[in-house]
Formats: C-alpha cells, structure tokens, sequence
C-alpha cells in the first residue's frame, strides 16, 4: 500500500496494512518500535490517527522515523520518543498501542512493565514474530480479552496480528488456539489461504520440535500432540474446505 505526495512516497506491506486496519479511526496512536515510522505515518497522514507518538529503544531507527515525518510534514502530530517499550508514555494519551515486529515474549515484557495499558479505553494491536502462543497466554492470563486477528502474508511468510482489550477477567484456552488464535480457527474457511500458510509453519516447527527429542522428554507428549493435531488440521482444512 503506497502514500505520500510526489515527494515523500512510503509504502505499507500486507503486515503493517493489517496492524494499520485494527486502529480505530480517530485514535491517538504509540507504535512501539517504529523504527521507520511508516505506520504512524500512514495513519496520520490518512487522516485516520489525529496524533501519534512513534516511539524506539535505540537512536539510529528514532533519527530516520523523524527525517520521515519531518520530511512528509508531520512534526506537529507525531512525536517521536526514544524509550524501552511503554515507559514514559502513560501521559501521551494513547489510546491504540501497536507492537509490531518484535517476539511473542519482549511484547509480554514491554505489556507487563506498563500497567496504563489494563485500561478498557486502551487496544492493543500486537504482532508478534514468534512465541505467539505465549503472548496470548500472557494476555489471556492478566484478564485482557482477544476481539479480533488477523493474518498478514508476506515476503512469503504469514504473519498473526491481533487486538486486545482488558476487561479484568481472566481466560484460558486450549494449546492449539493459543498458537493459532481462536479467530483463525472459527474463520478458517474464509481465511483457508493465510489460515494453511500458519498452520504449514507450526507444522514445520512441531515436526523438528519432536523429531528433535526423545520420547520420554518431558515435553515429548505435549509436543506430539500438538504436531498430530496441527497435520489433522491441515488436512481437514485441505480435503473438506
Ligand atoms: C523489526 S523492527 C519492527 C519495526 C516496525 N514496528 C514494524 O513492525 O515494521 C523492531 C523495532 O523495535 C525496536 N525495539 C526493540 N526492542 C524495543 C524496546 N524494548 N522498546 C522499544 N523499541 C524496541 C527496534 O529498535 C526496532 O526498531
């Protein structure tokens, strides 16, 4: 997805496209490394964000997202904040955090250091690059619900971005919806492409997982059935869908 004038042309692959299709359309926006800056770029200048704070750990990513928004005349509305992850942004007056590209469990550390974020009036879009089944049972656990996902292809690898919610009450889920998303599954007639993508990449990983250990392992058993259920899933969704 291409923006920008004639001067200043950003474009969005299909993964940022999907965190940038969970922000609600007037939000103030925190993307949590940014590094370039193109989606707080996007939704601003597409008029769908009014502010945004895009902010990274290190320096170098930090000075190139400002020459960005510097360059595409957005320096009144979004601001740029050198921080690990949430701290120091409680008082920007985000209302949609987007964490993307980073792993499952530095996502569950950055959400877990920044209390601000169990708050109703908060969404969270998260797109993890690995260790999805963590992150969710992070979020499961400390009583955030998961109102939607989505699936992203790109470069030939398929990404999951979700969206939560606190609302204080705490859930459990079972091992296969944790690493898929529970949406993915109920959906995934209409989603069958993206949805065999994920399920061909946990299979791959299931399958060295367990040809990787002995039997008596002790997480040989779990392993196992959650590779057997992945190829069952696989082909059901192949033969039947
Ligand atoms: C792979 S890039 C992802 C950039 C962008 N969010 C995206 O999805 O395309 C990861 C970025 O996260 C930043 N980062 C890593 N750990 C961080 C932390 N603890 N707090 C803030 N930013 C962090 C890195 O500096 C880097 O710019």
């Amino acid at each position: 997805m291409r923006f920008g004038d004639s001067m200043t042309q950003f474009s969005l692959g299909p993964r940022l496209a999907a965190c940038a299709s969970l922000v609600r359309p007037g939000a103030v926006l925190l993307d949590v490394g940014t590094d370039h800056a193109y989606l707080p770029l996007y939704l601003v200048s597409q008029g769908i964000c009014p502010r945004a704070v895009a902010s990274d750990v290190r320096k170098g990513p930090l000075a190139m997202a400002s020459r960005h928004i510097e360059a595409a005349g957005l320096s009144d509305k979004i601001e740029t904040v050198c921080t690990d992850g949430l701290a120091g942004l409680s008082d920007r007056g985000g209302t949609d955090v987007v964490i993307a590209g980073m792993g499952g469990l530095l996502i569950r550390d950055i959400l877990a250091a920044a209390p601000f974020v169990k708050n109703p009036d908060v969404a969270l879009i998260l797109q993890p690059m690995k260790n999805e089944d963590a992150l969710r049972a992070y979020l499961l656990a400390e009583g955030f619900a998961v109102t939607d996902e989505r699936l992203a292809a790109e470069d030939g690898k398929i990404y999951s971005v979700l969206r939560a919610v606190w609302d204080g009450k705490t859930r459990k889920a079972d091992a296969l919806s944790l690493l898929l998303g529970a949406e993915n599954i109920e959906k995934r007639a209409e989603r069958r492409e993206l949805f065999l993508l994920l399920l061909r990449k946990f299979e791959t990983t299931y399958r060295k997982k367990t040809n990787g250990m002995r039997p008596d392992h002790e997480e040989y058993a779990e392993a196992k059935a959650i590779y057997d259920a992945l190829t069952a899933l696989i082909r059901e969704t192949e033969e039947r869908i």
